[in-house]
């Protein structure tokens, strides 16, 4: 049988120091959380992804080859044929994406979960295209229509594109991006 939760969400807005005995080793060892704005271009340029489509970097993690983002495809296009070595998460923010290989179309607040093993090939057909935030791990391989690998990314290949770009623009590197 389901219990109540006896703490839901109330009005009351208070800190409370939770006791935790190590403490002192997250403050020594962890990242720690931080916010990633991205609805300006302060904390994070939009970087172009070929001619039709942009990549907004929020986030690189190498320890295990994870990275977020939000890919922008500008107007009606494609991002070719991909294979997975990681699983991706992502959510629809704006416009709509549909995928060759399955028979749903994902909308704005939808989820979208892509599994290793996976090759598929994803297409908006949306007037003003798609904007999708996701939480990705790679590799990810790119294919030609020959099947042909044309390109491995990963989060070293995100972070190249990241900094490659705030080099050639003299935008100074975040480090609120990097975990
Ligand atoms: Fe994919």
């Amino acid at each position: 049988m389901a219990t109540q939760m006896k703490a839901p969400p109330s009005t009351k807005k208070a800190i409370v120091e939770v006791p935790f005995n190590y403490s002192s080793l997250v403050k020594r060892h962890s990242p720690g959380g931080r916010y990633v704005d991205a609805q300006t271009d302060a904390d994070s340029p939009w970087v172009p992804f070929g001619e039709t489509a942009a990549i907004k970097h929020l986030a690189f993690d190498v320890r295990r080859n994870l990275f977020s983002n939000i890919l922008w495809v500008k107007g009606p296009g494609t991002i070719g044929t991909h294979f997975h070595r990681g699983t991706i998460s992502m959510v629809v923010l704006e416009g709509s994406v549909r995928y060759l290989e399955y028979d749903w179309v994902a909308t704005p607040g939808g989820l979208i979960l892509e599994v290793p093993g996976e090759a598929h090939t994803l297409v908006t057909e949306h007037p003003d295209g798609v904007k999708l935030f996701g939480w990705m791990e790679g590799p990810i391989e790119f294919y030609d229509e020959n099947a042909v690998l044309i390109e491995t990314t990963d989060v070293w290949w995100m972070m190249n594109h990241y900094e490659t770009y705030c080099k050639e623009q003299g935008i100074p590197i975040n480090p609120k991006l990097y975990l």
